[in-house]
């Protein structure tokens, strides 16, 4: 190997900037390979868009949010939007991200990204290119690894702003809810609602009565509580499966993506309980900014595992956490796996509800 690619794909996360300095740290000093960033995921694979990770750009990068390579969401190339004869149409232009890569001299890609962008690295490692995938997501809802970067930092900001409802909804007495991230799991609610003192988790893996939300909120005011504090993860469903405000902004390729549960828990609470309700959805806040210390720790650990998998020539692989060491499962099993969720019997769903928190069930 004398030079390698890397690029980010996918929604950011906290913790990207510090794989890009570990792999390039590793790669240029251990072995003294060439590190080549793409930028903008995909989009740049297609277009050609690289810089050479030396010198300034990569100092400084442990404490930064964001990528410095840039990310592209939705881009495919194996489905990707391009003009032909003045009309826009999905093409597979994958073999012009191999010429890329081929006529960079790169001889090993290493692809950071959540499912969507391993998917296609899963592609590419079919099509011949030496890759190895690190994954990412603060969703923690990968399958193959324990743990993913990004999420702890994430449930420490849901955390903080608990902290900060507890104090204004205790003031007013007031029903504070809060929408946390996490897609179609309910990590980061599961988390931060037990580190933030939460009375009511509800969570996409166990549908909720809000009539059950509302006893709990009752019984509270009768031990003279009168506030309550409720978090919601973004996918979390009512019992009855009855139409939440996402789903009615029609237009929405996405709705999930909008927010807007949490405005729903929070209207049917204060007309249940007779409290001022309000509402605060965290969005984005839990992505951007500096990466917690554990993130930090656990995004160098994934880039230093995915240099060492790459000298060891194993490619088509994904460095994974398991327990408390560092491995590697291939992206054929990985992308074969359905997404890690919440287990409603699991300990921690059991250990909130020894103490009391409700999750609406
Ligand atoms: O997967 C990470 C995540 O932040 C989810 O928690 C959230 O639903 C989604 O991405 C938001 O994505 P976007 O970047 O499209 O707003």
């Amino acid at each position: 190997i004398k030079r390698i690619g890397i690029m980010t794909g996918g929604g950011d996360c906290p913790g990207l900037n510090p794989v890009i300095r570990a792999v390039t740290k590793m790669a240029t000093k251990e072995y003294g390979w060439e590190v080549i960033g793409i930028r903008n995921g995909y989009k740049g694979l297609y277009e050609n868009d690289w810089v050479k990770l030396e010198g300034d750009i990569t100092s400084g990068l442990l404490h930064k949010g964001g990528t410095i390579l840039y990310s592209s969401n939705k881009d495919n190339l194996f489905h990707y939007l391009v003009e032909e004869n003045g009309e826009m149409v999905y093409k597979d232009v994958s073999d012009v991200g191999v010429e890329n890569i081929r006529n960079l001299g790169i001889d090993v890609m290493f692809i950071v990204g959540g499912d969507g962008t391993l998917t296609s690295a899963r592609d590419f490692a079919r099509k011949g290119v030496n890759v190895v995938a690190i994954p990412k997501t603060i969703d923690n809802d990968l399958a193959s690894t324990d743990r993913t970067f990004g999420f702890s930092t994430a449930v420490n900001v849901a955390t903080e702003a608990l902290d900060r409802l507890h104090t204004t909804a205790q003031s007013h007495h007031r029903i504070m809810v809060l929408e946390v991230m996490g897609r179609y799991a309910g990590w980061i609610a599961l988390h931060a609602g037990i580190a933030g003192g939460a009375d009511v988790i509800l969570l996409p893996e166990i549908p909720y009565d809000i009539h059950k939300v509302a006893e709990k909120i009752e019984e509270r005011k009768k031990h003279g509580k009168n506030f309550s504090i409720v978090v919601v993860g973004e996918g979390a469903k009512p019992l009855d499966g009855e139409v939440v405000v996402r789903d009615v902004i029609e237009d929405s390729p996405d709705p999930i993506r909008l927010g807007g549960i949490g405005i729903k828990v929070a209207h049917d609470l204060e007309k249940l309980c007779g409290n001022e309700t309000r509402a605060t959805i965290l969005g984005h806040l839990q992505r951007g900014g500096s990466p917690s210390s554990s993130d930090r720790i656990l995004s160098t650990r994934y880039g230093v595992a995915a240099v060492k998998l790459a000298a060891e020539g194993k490619f088509g692989n994904m460095v994974t956490l398991k327990g408390s060491h560092m491995s590697y499962d291939s992206l054929e099993n990985v992308i074969g796996q359905k997404s890690k969720n919440v287990n409603p019997n699991g300990e921690l769903v059991e250990t909130a509800r020894s103490i009391g928190i409700s999750f609406g069930d």
